[in-house]
Parts: structure tokens; sequence; C-alpha cells
């Protein structure tokens, strides 16, 4: 994980790591025979623990850090690894009636000070152990802190890892994404640590948070996988349903060839240069995920009653459904509103799919000339028309 973290922070991503030592807690008190020290999802902290836990997150902290140095000296990296009082602590409290003592939560981010510190490329390494303005040391669950420090950076992502790889669903199959509205309808399929990061979750969703992913921390390349793959390995929450349509830019351009290139050399798609893309950039849509774009679909205006549908693609890695679809429905409303009553689609390969989506078989005639003149002959398009 040392290793991924590193190149992360080489490609420019700015990281906060937030350590949790719950796993080796719980451990101790099990070995220790110490009586169960919850009330509810709160661990009930006092003086001897929290003694304990200073030496645990210490230690923790020591054996991270060399791993960091490591991963570091191996990529030939030079970022720095800050600590620091960017977390300030109160105490939980009493709540019914029971004394939850030296556990706390979190008073304040200082998020100024974290920015000025990744504006510098180095990576933040914050522990769930917090003072309180007054110097207490308080004892703070580490979901907690990466949920309010996500929010006060209002970071792109929180990243949450445990020992569940991700959520489940009713039969206990994987559940890769799914929208903060939704949460609930899996929230009692899930394990007492998974509920937690649920918890933080939605804290962080809805203080402005747009995505968050809960991984496993037993694969190797969990994060990467997650991160630079359409299918991932966890589960993501989201703040609304991932993929959204928007107009092309000149910036997508190689998004848009590398998702184009493969349908251009199967003969699927009409081979464009970059220059040709580049300047017909207007005319296309993608949808997009994550910044990563998913599929597109280009309009040409023909006259003033009819344009051309075309370039449609979804990327061939991506499970995501119906993108196709969506963006023939996108493009649709469109030529409606900008009063158009028919779109004609040329394709070697899709003629099936347009007719179940209410094309009809047409021909070069009906065309308009301007287009009949620059119909390929070679590629024997087949020619499709949809009524608006
Ligand atoms: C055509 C294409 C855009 C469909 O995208 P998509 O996101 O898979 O489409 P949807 O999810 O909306 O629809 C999926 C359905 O269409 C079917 N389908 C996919 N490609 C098809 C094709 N070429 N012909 C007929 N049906 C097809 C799928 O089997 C699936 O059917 P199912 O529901 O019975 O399983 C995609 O296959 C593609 O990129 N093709 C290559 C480029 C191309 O031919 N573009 C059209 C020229 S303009």
């Amino acid at each position: 994980m040392a290793e991924d973290l590193v190149l992360l922070n080489a490609l420019g991503v700015h990281l906060v790591l937030i350590q949790s030592t719950r796993h080796a807690i719980d451990s101790y008190i099990r070995d220790q025979g110490i009586a169960n020290t919850y009330q509810g999802h709160r661990r009930i902290t006092d003086e001897a623990l929290l003694n304990r836990i200073i030496e645990m997150a210490g230690r923790n902290r020591l054996i991270f850090r060399g791993l960091y140095m490591r991963a570091l000296h191996r990529n030939r990296g030079r970022s720095s690894l800050v600590s620091g009082n960017f977390v300030s602590a109160k105490p939980l409290g009493i709540h019914e009636g029971i004394n939850h003592k030296l556990t706390g939560s979190v008073r304040r981010i200082d998020a100024e000070g974290i920015r000025q510190q990744l504006e510098v490329g180095s990576v933040v390494y914050l522990d769930h152990l917090a003072h309180s303005p007054a110097g207490e040391l308080y004892n703070l669950a580490s979901e907690e802190v990466a949920a309010e420090t996500a929010v006060a950076l209002q970071a792109d992502k929180l990243i949450l890892m445990g020992e569940t790889p991700y959520c489940v669903d009713q039969q206990g199959g994987r559940v890769s994404e799914l929208a903060l509205a939704l949460v609930g309808s899996i929230r009692s399929n899930q394990n007492d640590e998974m509920s937690r990061r649920l918890d933080a979750t939605e804290r962080a969703v809805r203080g402005g948070v747009e995505r968050c992913h809960l991984l496993g921390t037993g694969l190797d390349g969990a994060i990467l996988t997650e991160l630079m793959t359409t299918e991932g390995t966890g589960t993501l929450i989201a703040s609304e349903p991932a993929a959204s349509i928007r107009q092309a830019r000149v910036d997508d351009l190689p998004g848009l060839i590398h998702l184009l290139a493969p349908m251009e050399e199967n003969g699927a798609l009409v081979q464009r240069s970059r220059d040709k893309l580049e300047a017909e950039i207007n005319h296309f849509y993608v949808i997009e995920q994550d910044g990563r774009i998913l599929g597109s679909a280009a309009l040409y205006p023909l006259d003033d009653k009819c344009a051309e549908f075309a370039a449609l693609s979804a990327d061939y890695a991506t499970t995501e459904q119906n993108i196709g679809t969506k963006l023939l429905r996108y493009i649709e409303e469109k030529a409606r509103s900008n009063s158009l009553q028919s779109l004609f689609v040329l394709t070697t390969q899709a003629s099936d799919w347009f007719k179940e989506r209410g094309f009809m078989m047409s021909s070069i005639e009906e065309l308009p000339e301007n287009r009949q003149a620059l119909y390929n002959l070679q590629r024997n398009s087949l020619i499709l028309k949809k009524e608006l």
C-alpha cells in the first residue's frame, strides 16, 4: 500500500492518511481478558487503555513511516510524510448516563494547515489521538476523523479501508456502486465494521465529498485497482447516480481517442484523425464517470429539419449499463429542443440496436443532398432514420 500511495502522490494526487488502531486494540483487549469496552459503536476509553492505545498508535505510525521511507527510496520519490496538530478534540461526554471518559470526538480540523502541506507535495498523516485545546488527549474514532477531514478539505474522495472488502447485497454478492440515497436499503446486510464505515460515508457525502470508496485491506493493490479500473474491487458510494452526460471539451481528446480507437480499428466507426476530432469537438457529447469517459456520441446538423447521430460508442471495458441508450435519449432530447424532426444514423455493425430503439431502414436518397455527396460507398453503411 505504501508503494501505491507513493505512486499516487508522485502523480499529483493529494493524500491525507488517517490511521486506525481499532483492530490492534480489539486484539489487545481480547488477549488481556478485559471486559467489552464498547457502548454501541463507541469505545469507552479509560486512562489505562488510553496509555496502551498511545503505545500502539505510536508503534503503527513508526512502522508505517518505515514502509513509506522504503517505498519512497525504491521509487526515487521525495515527498515528506507530515504529522501535526491538525485535529483538535473534545470529550464525547456522557450519553444515556454512560461516561465515555477519554473517548473524544472531532472539535475542529485545521483544513488550512493541511492544505499548506499538500500544496508543497507532502503527504499528511493523521492518527486518531488528538488533544483538546486544554491539552487533554482523547481517543477518537478513525472513521470520524477521516470523514470530518474529508469534509473540511472538501476532498474529491474518501477511501475507507477495513477488513471487509465491500458492501454486500441480500444474496451476499458485492455491491460495486450505490447512490447515497440507496444506502439504507443495504444497511441491514452489513457487519458492524462496515456499518461504522457507512456512517462515516454518509457524513462525508452529505458534507459535500462526492465519492466514497469502501475497500478491503487484504487485497494487494486495492486502491489502485479501485481508482484506475472501471470495475474496481470495493463499493463506491456516490452523491448521485454515477455517470453524467455533457458536451465534450478539447481536454477530453485523449480519452475520446482512447475510447474510439478500437471501434475504428474493427470498422464499427469511421476513422477520425485527432485534428478532425478536435475540429468537430463541439458536436460530441461524452458520458463520464469519475473523470473517465465511458461513452460518446455526436450530433451533426444536416439541415434545419434533420441531423445525423454518429460516433455512438460505449467503452468495451465498462460494466456500466445502458451507456448507449442513455446517450441516444440525451441526444434525441437535444435534437427535439433544437426543433429537429428526424435523426439519421449510418452504421455498419449496430443496425439492430438502432431498430430496437425506434429507427427504421432508410436510403441514400432520403439523406439531404449535402450528406449524400459525402456518403462513403466503400464503408457501405446501412442508413436508418428516426422521426422524433
Ligand atoms: C452500439 C453500442 C453503442 C451499444 O452500447 P451499450 O452501452 O452496450 O448499449 P445499451 O447498454 O444501451 O444496450 C445494450 C443492449 O444492446 C445490445 N447490443 C450491443 N451492441 C449491439 C449491436 N452492435 N447490435 C445489436 N445489439 C447490440 C446488447 O446485447 C444489449 O442487449 P441485451 O439488453 O439484450 O443484453 C456499443 O455496442 C458500441 O460501442 N458499439 C461499437 C460502436 C458502434 O457500432 N456504434 C454505432 C455506430 S454510430
